[in-house]
């Protein structure tokens, strides 16, 4: 079986998998190396630990291709993915026959975008907050919270948080499941299984209101300078499901991406073993110092916050324009921000990449040193992060006021039969970064005592 893989609607090449996990990739008479995959630089290529990793990362990490492989009996790997739908950036993978089938790309329209001309519109991210929807949920009930079995095609998005494609029909004031196969929106949709308070199940993570979280820390990001795209949560019974807009698509046409994870050599297995060096160094061949410097201060930011599960699949770069052989590279914008601190058990790591070899405990000096190494003016560059640490400061207690009581009271389990309303648990929240930020970043950043509040 031969699997062609499209990109920008047209055939770049196709896979083939004659011994289980042995995978070869050979690209079509006539393609200029230009165009090649990130990752698949010759004519023909071989991989004996399965598949390519452009490929693999765009796999759900989260059971869904277990169900998948089960329910249809799949054997080989790369017949996976031609049940992934609304894929990562342009790609499309067709079975040999649909692919002749395929209509000659010449034929259909298609129009070139530079990337930063349309950043702004395809983001759209000027709604205030909350942003909560008010919107009907017309999504069935087993597409929200789904068992162990998954039916037809799973979202070709990777990610450990189940998701899926959705339409956002303003006019009706609907949320219902995308029917033309055009996705512009996704909805990570909250989990039952984590949000129940189970203390004696020790497997079993308790972290309540996680799209809540994540939509107080996008939007934090945004206010303190960060591209992100437009998000949303609406309400589903006891938490808050998590609706977001797609960067990677505008009118027609669809725009290309790469996570780190698959530019440095790793997969989801292997994510969080990533380091903040390699990732400025790489990002430095592609986009250059100014590129590094604003990639330095997410770093920061994300310390600031506490995002644990900041790893080497939650940034990306993303194609300058969407013509087939672009190799101009930018940040793509920011997505999958939430801090892991108000969580128990969650709270052993600032980031989930090393920096410097450290996780927790970052001091100011160690961002200053990465400075310094990327050849950027030191001085100029701690005097950002004191302003993005001012506006944190600033921000956070706003952003918070704004909540209304209906989320502010949402109860957080702390006990059987004990719990906290949300507000207390993000109000010690904001305590305990300002002790971080006094006790390893800049003692004088940070005016008040918060030494002695625990
Ligand atoms: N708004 C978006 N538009 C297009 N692709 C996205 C968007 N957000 C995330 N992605 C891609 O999908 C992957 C999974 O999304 P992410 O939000 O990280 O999910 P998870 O919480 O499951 O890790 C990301 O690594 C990124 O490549
Ligand atoms: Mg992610």
């Amino acid at each position: 079986m031969k699997i062609y893989v499209l990109k920008q609607n047209q055939a770049l090449g196709f896979l083939e998998e004659p011994t289980i996990g042995n995978i070869h990739f050979t690209y079509l008479d006539g393609i200029s190396p230009q165009s090649y995959i990130e990752g698949i630089d010759e004519e023909k290529n071989v991989s004996d630990d399965g598949l390519f990793l452009i490929f693999q990362n765009m796999f759900p990490e989260n059971g869904q291709i277990e169900a998948l492989k089960t329910k249809y009996e799949i054997r080989t790997t790369i017949e996976l993915l031609l049940y992934l739908e609304d894929v990562h950036g342009s790609y499309t993978f067709l079975t040999q026959e649909d692919w002749s089938k395929h209509s000659n790309p010449m034929d259909e329209e298609h129009t070139n975008y530079v990337y930063s001309e349309i950043r702004d519109e395809v983001l759209a991210n000027n709604y205030t907050f909350p942003n909560i929807l008010e919107h009907a949920l017309n999504i069935p009930l087993e597409k929200r919270f789904p068992g162990a079995t998954t039916s037809g095609r799973v979202i070709g998005l990777s990610g450990f948080q189940y998701k899926f494609s959705i339409a956002k029909e303003d006019t009706k004031k609907e949320l219902c499941i995308s029917k033309d196969g055009r996705s512009y929106y996704f909805m990570k949709p909250y989990s039952k299984h984590h949000t129940t308070f189970m203390p004696h199940d020790k497997e079993r993570l308790y972290i309540p209101y996680l799209l809540i979280n994540e939509h107080l820390f996008m939007t934090l990001a945004r206010d303190l300078g960060f591209d992100v795209p437009y998000n949303a949560i609406i309400k589903d019974g006891e938490d808050y499901h998590y609706v977001i807009k797609r960067y990677d698509r505008y009118k027609n046409e669809k725009f290309d991406h790469v996570e780190f994870a698959t530019l440095l050599g790793y997969n989801s297995n292997t994510k969080y073993d990533a380091t903040v060096q390699e990732i400025l160094k790489k990002a430095d061949e592609y986009i250059g110092k100014e590129g590094v410097e604003e990639l330095l201060l997410f770093f920061y930011f994300s310390t600031l916050i506490g995002h644990g599960d900041l790893h080497a699949k939650n940034i990306s770069l993303i194609h300058a324009s969407n013509e087939i052989g672009e190799t101009n590279r930018e940040i793509s914008p920011y997505y999958d921000i939430s801090t892991t601190h108000i969580y128990r058990g969650l709270k052993d790591r600032e980031i989930g990449l090393a920096l410097l070899g450290r996780k927790s405990k970052i001091k100011k000096e160690y961002f200053l040193q990465l400075a310094k190494k990327h050849e950027l003016r030191v001085k100029d560059f701690e005097a950002k992060m004191k302003d993005i640490t001012d506006n944190f400061v600033k921000l956070f207690p706003r952003l918070i006021a704004a909540l209304p009581a209906s989320i502010l009271e949402l109860p957080y389990q702390k006990k059987y039969g004990a719990h906290a309303p949300l507000k207390s648990i993000l109000d010690k929240y904001y305590l305990e970064r300002k002790k971080y930020i006094k006790q390893y970043i800049d003692d004088t950043w940070i005016k008040e005592d918060v030494h002695d509040i625990f």
